[in-house]
């Protein structure tokens, strides 16, 4: 039976804790310039509707030193561009590829190729989650306190894709969270139940002050995200205040670290400052989807 990873939710905790194991075994075996060709033959298919740069090459990579091949589908050059039905590309696309990965605008269009596809689907961002990005997170963090348990996790700021799947990831890992945004920018109802569903431990702030005090992780992305470019002026009104600088990281715990998914918009979510500072995991961040990825295909492999 084939798994689609299109929600950090379609693992289980101790899968999500295999995956972040292995990225952390296969990360030393790059480091040590030992082969770890664990998916020789396979291939992927990645299909983008938006822009990506870490996404793209960081899974390109991976399947090419686990010995596989990717290729890089751009929708516009796909007959799905020119209107054939996603269901009829999932099913042409199974007897291709080994594994399938969509960064989609709409995630119904994500779990409608899931439905149809012979083959796991892994969700590369929607406009819902990004499930990728939160395993190479939780490696972060893993690596940079020893452990994920117990965690004070704040996330300041637009209360989007990425900031929904480290909700729902929370319970697994045993972090707490904190989500402070602006009034309208919080995240939705839907979003909450599932959280309240799966055991999520939260609260909710609007002041970025109060809900980074004690944090050891202090998360942040983008206010607009891909797909709310026409909303750029509202959103930087309302975000104003909301920026991760030197003066909110003080209220932080001691040796509290700084994320962000990136693409990061430098004084406005972050300041350079920070970003740039010793405080700043954001690098490694970037790196560890590479290695995250990788432990993900070979477990869907499996
Ligand atoms: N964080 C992330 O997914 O970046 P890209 O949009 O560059 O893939
Ligand atoms: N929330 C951002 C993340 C980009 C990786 C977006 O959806 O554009």
């Amino acid at each position: 039976m084939k798994q689609d990873i299109l929600s950090i939710q379609d693992l289980s905790g101790s899968e999500l804790h295999g995956i972040v194991d292995m990225g952390i075994h296969l990360k030393s075996l790059r480091n040590a310039g030992i082969d770890h060709a664990l998916a020789r033959k396979h291939t992927l298919g990645m299909i983008f509707e938006k822009a990506s740069t870490r996404t793209r090459v960081s899974f390109e990579v991976a399947m090419f030193e686990l010995g596989g091949h990717a290729l890089f589908l751009n929708p516009g050059d796909l007959q799905m561009g020119r209107g054939e039905a996603v269901r009829d590309t999932a099913r042409t696309l199974s007897g291709y590829l080994s594994l399938i990965m969509y960064r989609s605008f709409h995630h119904e269009t994500a779990v409608e190729l899931a439905k149809y596809a012979e083959i796991p689907v892994i969700n590369g961002l929607s406009d819902h989650e990004h499930p990728c990005q939160i395993l190479g997170d939780i490696m972060t963090m893993q690596e940079a306190f020893g452990r994920t348990e117990g965690l004070k996790v704040t996330y300041v700021g637009d209360s989007n894709n990425v900031c929904n799947s480290l909700l729902l990831a929370a319970p697994m890992a045993g972090y707490e969270m904190a989500v402070c945004s602006p009034e309208g920018f919080g995240p939705k109802e839907e979003i909450l139940h599932q959280a309240d569903s799966v055991g999520s431990r939260y609260e909710l702030f609007t002041s970025p002050e109060k809900a980074v005090s004690g944090a050891d992780v202090v998360y942040t992305d983008t206010w607009i995200s891909m797909g709310n470019e026409e909303e750029r002026e509202i959103r930087l009104r309302a975000f104003a205040g909301f920026t991760v600088n030197e003066a909110l990281m003080q209220r932080a715990a001691d040796g509290a670290k700084v994320m962000h998914c990136l693409p990061a918009h430098r004084e406005n979510e972050i300041s350079s400052v920070v970003m740039d500072g010793p405080s700043s995991v954001i690098w490694n961040q970037a790196e560890n989807r590479l290695h995250a990825q990788k432990a993900l295909m070979k477990m869907l492999l499996e």
